[in-house]
C-alpha cells in the first residue's frame, strides 16, 4: 500500500501544478519504499536530494505563476515555502552528516506538510488563478 496518495480533492485545478504535486507525492512514496526496504544510506540520500530539488523547482514555478498574475497573498505563501525548505534542508544536512537517519518521523513530516500545504494553502489560489485564465 502506498504511503500517501494523490486524490482529486487535492486538485488546485491548474494542470501544471497538479502534475507537479502528483510527482511530489510519488517521490515521497519512493522515499518511503526505500526507507522501508532498508535500501541503504546512499539510495535514500539520493532520493531525498531529488525530492528536495524537485520541491524547489515546484515552489519556483508556483511562485512565478502567482507573481505573474498578481496573487495578493504571494508574500505569505513564499514564507510558507521558505520555512518548509529550511526544515527539510536541516533534516537533509543532518542525515548526510551521519548525525541522523531517515526515520518514519521525517517521512510523516514530509507527507503531512506537503498534503496539508496543498489542501489548505495552495487551494487558496486555485479560484484566483482559474479566474485569471490559468487552468
Ligand atoms: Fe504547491
Ligand atoms: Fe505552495
Amino acid at each position: 500500500m502506498a504511503f500517501t496518495t494523490w486524490k482529486a480533492t487535492l486538485s488546485v485545478k491548474v494542470e501544471q501544478l497538479d502534475q507537479q504535486h502528483k510527482r511530489l507525492v510519488d517521490m515521497i512514496n519512493d522515499l518511503y519504499e526505500a526507507m522501508k526496504a532498508g535500501t541503504g544510506k546512499e539510495t535514500t540520500e539520493t532520493i531525498l536530494s531529488e525530492l528536495i530539488d524537485y520541491t524547489l523547482v515546484h515552489f519556483a514555478d508556483e511562485e512565478r505563476l502567482l507573481t505573474q498574475h498578481g496573487y495578493p497573498d504571494i508574500a505569505d505563501h513564499i514564507v510558507l515555502h521558505e520555512v518548509f525548505t529550511q526544515q527539510v534542508m536541516e533534516y537533509d544536512n543532518k542525515i548526510k552528516a551521519g548525525c541522523s537517519v531517515l526515520t518514519l518521523e521525517v517521512m510523516m513530516f514530509l507527507q503531512t506538510w506537503l498534503v496539508g500545504h496543498i489542501k489548505c494553502e495552495d487551494m487558496k489560489f486555485s479560484q484566483f488563478l482559474n479566474a485569471n485564465g490559468v487552468k
